[in-house]
């Protein structure tokens, strides 16, 4: 996609999704997102890995959707260290994008910029994810959601980094991967860990997450074996 900004202005909400995911990347959690965005006293959502800026366009959109209907404020801050983001490319559209625009932040911040996005974000931090917490506050991020290195170390350090920072829920991508699932299940117990499917998961830092909406997420099956689908039986 081009620099050329789109009049998201005058487009309904399921022109807009597409718009999102036009961008090139990897993102399959908008249902965490919306669930997410659905809880009213939740004002402040960090994004930890915006690669080419996919998912920041869906947690922008939705944002500013709920602006609109419910006149309900947000803050919306986005980290990334984008600086190993040639190991992340895997197709021909992040390639050609990143080389369009220079680099992977240039093209995260076009891709912004081209879906109307960027307004809704109040600050964007290259920095690596355990440097960036020092931005914030103890309790004072509603969401939390992680998406950036896989390995088991890494997570476990991010978890345990972001943990206090956070007031309401810690959510991520790739639970299905060993390590994740491993640094997340070992941070929080695995008992307060929801699977959402698609490789999402949920902890409720405080009070709890809502079971019937999350229940209606993921199958039957997926509840009781998180990660089947991937494995290609559920
Ligand atoms: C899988 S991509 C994120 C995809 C994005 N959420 C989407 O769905 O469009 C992972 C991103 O995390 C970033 N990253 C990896 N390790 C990181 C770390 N330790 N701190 C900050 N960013 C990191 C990479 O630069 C990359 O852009």
């Amino acid at each position: 996609m081009g620099a050329r900004a789109f009049q998201t202005g005058t487009m309904n909400a399921t022109e807009r999704r597409a718009r999102c995911d036009a961008l090139p990347g990897y993102f399959k959690g908008r249902h965490v997102y919306e669930l997410a965005t659905s809880v009213r006293r939740f004002t402040s959502f960090v994004e930890l890995g915006a690669f080419l800026g996919q998912s920041t366009c869906h947690l922008a959109q939705l944002l500013l959707e709920r602006k609109r209907a419910r006149n309900l404020a947000f803050e919306l801050d986005v980290v990334d260290a984008w600086a190993t983001s040639t190991r992340w490319v895997r197709d021909p559209a992040s390639v050609s994008a990143i080389a369009l625009h220079g680099g992977a932040r240039n093209a995260w911040a076009a891709h912004m910029a081209a879906t109307s996005s960027l307004g809704a974000v109040r600050s964007v931090t290259r920095a690596w994810a355990t440097d960036a917490v020092g931005r914030f506050a103890n309790q004072s991020v509603d969401f939390l959601y992680l998406d950036t290195e896989h390995t088991y170390e890494y997570t476990r350090a991010q978890l345990r980094a972001w943990g206090p920072a956070v007031r309401g829920w810690v959510c991520g991508d790739d639970y299905c991967r060993p390590g994740v699932r491993r640094a997340v299940e070992e941070v929080f117990g695995a008992k307060r860990v929801e699977y959402l499917g698609y490789e999402q998961f949920c902890v409720a830092t405080t009070g709890r997450l809502p079971s019937r909406p999350l229940a209606r997420l993921a199958s039957p099956r997926q509840r009781a074996d998180p990660c089947c689908e991937t494995r290609r039986h559920c």
